[in-house]
């Protein structure tokens, strides 16, 4: 059986995808990100410092109103969801910096690429992207 799902994997690398996690199933935080301590929860500045993080590296996939319509965002094969909706703004500031520290699939984890602290204000940034409607 493993021998077999190697060859299918050689033969169509395409697959390897499929299998991974993050293929378009709802992704959830485990709950215990949602009892992390926010540390900027009282930074004035949290979202001005998130603005700057989120406009030089998230912007290519998730587009600068964060609808998922960055210039990279049609060679993705997972559609991340619009970042102003309820769905995502529906999850706590620690959920958020949870998917932001660990990634999943074309999602790069950010724990080595930025600090602690802009990964907590860029969760603070998002936001602002809430929809008026909503
Ligand atoms: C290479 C493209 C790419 C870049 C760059 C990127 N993301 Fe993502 N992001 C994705 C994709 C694709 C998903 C959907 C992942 C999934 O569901 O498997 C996603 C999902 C998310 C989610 C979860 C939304 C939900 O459904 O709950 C958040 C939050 C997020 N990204 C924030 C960020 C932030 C903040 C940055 C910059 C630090 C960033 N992303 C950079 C591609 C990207």
């Amino acid at each position: 059986m493993v021998c077999q799902l190697t060859l299918l994997l050689l033969l169509f690398p395409g697959l390897a995808f499929q299998l991974l996690p993050g293929n378009g199933e709802p992704w959830k935080a485990p709950p215990e990100a949602d009892a992390l301590v926010d540390p900027l929860a009282n930074d004035p500045k949290a979202v001005q410092k998130g603005q700057k993080i989120f406009t030089s590296l998230c912007w290519t996939c998730h587009g600068m109103s964060g609808k998922g319509d960055g210039p990279n965002a049609e060679a993705l094969k997972v559609h991340p969801a619009d970042l102003g909706s309820a769905s995502v703004q529906a999850q706590t500031n620690g959920a958020i910096y949870w998917k932001i520290t660990h990634g999943r699939g074309e999602m790069a984890s950010y724990e080595q690429v930025i600090s602690r602290e802009q990964r907590w204000a860029v969760a603070h940034y998002l936001r602002s992207l809430k929809h008026a409607a909503e």
